[in-house]
């Protein structure tokens, strides 16, 4: 199997340099327990405050008219199947040089410290301290360990997107959340593998949990319970962080609409300009993904339990098994009509969906009426270029204009829709025993480490970055500007309206939904 491998060539740091960081550490952040030999959480610790506090927030503008088309230099992330580019179009978010040191880190030992929070008080006065470098939590999660708080996942949470029907289940059970596939998935020594799955009623009832480790089903009342539902927690954040958000969403969705776009759409070509905003620093943010999260030794490395083959193995499952499929199907594939507004991610999602869809499908209106964009050589190239760059998606040939007002939506969707759902995780980090990132026999509760690297990660890549309401006319083409123009408003009157349908929706919910909200949500996957 080939392995994610960056073909970045940083060296490593001497041991002169690791002695030399070990004292400049020295007198960093002493107000939180981290164990002294742990260079990398407590280097991060530092730098990511820093480069938050020195944030300047990205408004509509810093989305630039594009200046040029064509080949781009990319470095491999994973030789042969995934290549970023290296160049954002827009400029970099933090300078090289800084990068360059970020990546030297990958060389320090990756460590996984068991030393326990205390007490969930101490924990909470850590977290406490991030709080000002995180985004405001939409949601507040509470009695983090019931049944019901697993059957909000699922129906309403970080679970929704993976819910699946189930036919005939013996058990009763009418809806589950399958992640007994990551036991396949090697972790490091002391750690446990991840692995479980949730079963539901009809009624969003949890049922039972299986567990893959101990090959084993639980119960409401079971002694083992609690921990079933832990691991199955924990598996949830390890599956959507590295395939769900990391690979599908930055490195195939968000990586393909920037690479090919940039390379095939002439800067004047009018799917060029549409797309524009929905690509903003999504080069930038996929490069430092690709440099210091997917490596070995980097930030998802040393945050999960898994070996790097287990990392390895868990991104290419993102990257590999995702097929083409609009947001509508995939609501249709889950067969949750009967659930109504119980299920608020069809409700919102789709109202969300079809925004853009009109959007979208205005724009073609103006520019490509009937079935003329399916002989637009630009277009055509560049949906060559995305089956070429994507294979797995499986689009076929182009044959009708649907086809790329699919595609488009799909893709305008899964960059900031759907990157809400698998990357806004604030407010499931809050608690330590909601969620942790490495799950240790005996203990139902983050440890220090664990709590650390998470918040850390997290606040690294929450910058605030341009919304998806907002002015971006300043990107349209001159040609029929009047007429864009006014179907760009129509869609923003169109996302602010849903943004006041969902408040009214939430406070009729058992707990406000926000994940579709348009007013949390940004115009590209930069962050
Ligand atoms: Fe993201």
């Amino acid at each position: 199997m080939t392995e994610p491998n960056s073909s970045d060539s940083t060296a490593p740091l001497n041991e002169k340099q690791q002695e030399e960081l070990a004292v400049s550490l020295e007198s960093e952040s002493p107000q939180i327990p981290l164990q002294r030999s742990d260079l990398h959480t407590r280097f991060m610790v530092g730098r990511v405050r820093e480069r938050v506090t020195q944030w300047t927030a990205q408004g509509p503008a810093a989305a630039g008219i594009p200046r040029a088309h064509g080949p781009l230099e990319k470095i491999n992330v994973i030789p042969g199947i995934l290549a970023v580019p290296t160049h954002d179009e827009d400029g970099e978010k933090i300078r090289f040089a800084k990068k360059a040191l970020f990546r030297a880190l990958r060389s320090l030992p990756v460590t996984d410290d068991a030393n326990p929070w205390p007490s969930p008080e101490s924990a909470a006065a850590v977290i406490t301290q991030f709080v000002p470098i995180l985004p405001p939590p939409a949601v507040r999660w509470t009695d983090v360990a019931s049944d019901r708080v697993m059957s909000l996942l699922a129906f309403q949470g970080l679970a929704s997107h993976r819910l699946e029907p189930l036919e005939a289940d013996k058990g009763g059970a009418a809806y589950a959340v399958d992640l007994s596939w990551m036991h396949a998935f090697p972790v490091r020594p002391g750690l446990e593998p991840y692995g479980a799955c949730a079963y539901f009623g009809a009624d969003r009832t949890l049922l039972r949990v299986y567990t893959a480790h101990d090959d084993s089903t639980h119960h409401p009342g079971d002694a083992s319970w609690e921990d079933a539902k832990w691991r199955w927690r924990c598996a949830l954040f390890a599956a959507v962080t590295v395939a769900d958000h990391l690979a599908a969403t930055h490195f195939l969705a968000s990586n393909v609409l920037v690479t090919v776009t940039r390379e095939q759409l002439p800067e004047n070509h009018p799917l060029r300009r549409l797309l524009k905003a929905f690509g903003y620093g999504a080069v930038d943010v996929n490069l430092d993904a690709g440099l210091m999260l997917a490596p070995e030794g980097g930030l998802a490395h040393r945050l999960f339990s898994f070996t790097y083959g287990g990392l390895s193995r868990c991104l290419l499952r993102g990257f590999e098994t995702t097929k083409f499929q609009t947001f509508p199907q995939a609501i249709a594939a889950k067969r949750v009509d009967a659930l109504g507004d119980a299920f608020p991610y069809a409700t919102d999602g789709l109202a969300l969906y079809e925004i853009f869809r009109t959007y979208a499908q205005e724009y073609f209106d103006i520019f490509y009426p009937g079935e003329s964009v399916v002989r637009d050589s630009a277009v055509r190239a560049w949906w060559q270029g995305i089956v070429a760059c994507a294979p797995t998606l499986a689009l076929g040939p182009l044959n009708k204009a649907q086809q790329v007002l699919d595609l488009l939506t799909h893709l305008m969707f899964t960059v900031t829709g759907f990157h809400g759902q698998v990357g806004h995780v604030v407010p499931y980090l809050l608690d330590p025993q909601f969620i942790t990132t490495k799950i240790r026999a005996g203990s139902r509760m983050s440890d220090i480490q664990a709590t650390v690297q998470v918040l850390n990660l997290t606040a690294l890549t929450a910058l605030e970055q341009p919304p998806l309401i907002g002015d971006y006319s300043h990107l349209f083409l001159e040609q029929d500007k009047e007429r864009v123009t006014a179907a760009f408003r129509r869609y923003q009157q169109a996302l602010i309206k849903l943004s006041r349908d969902i408040d009214e929706r939430n406070r009729h919910r058992e707990q406000p939904f926000q994940t579709f909200n348009p007013t949390v949500l940004d115009t590209s996957v930069s962050t």
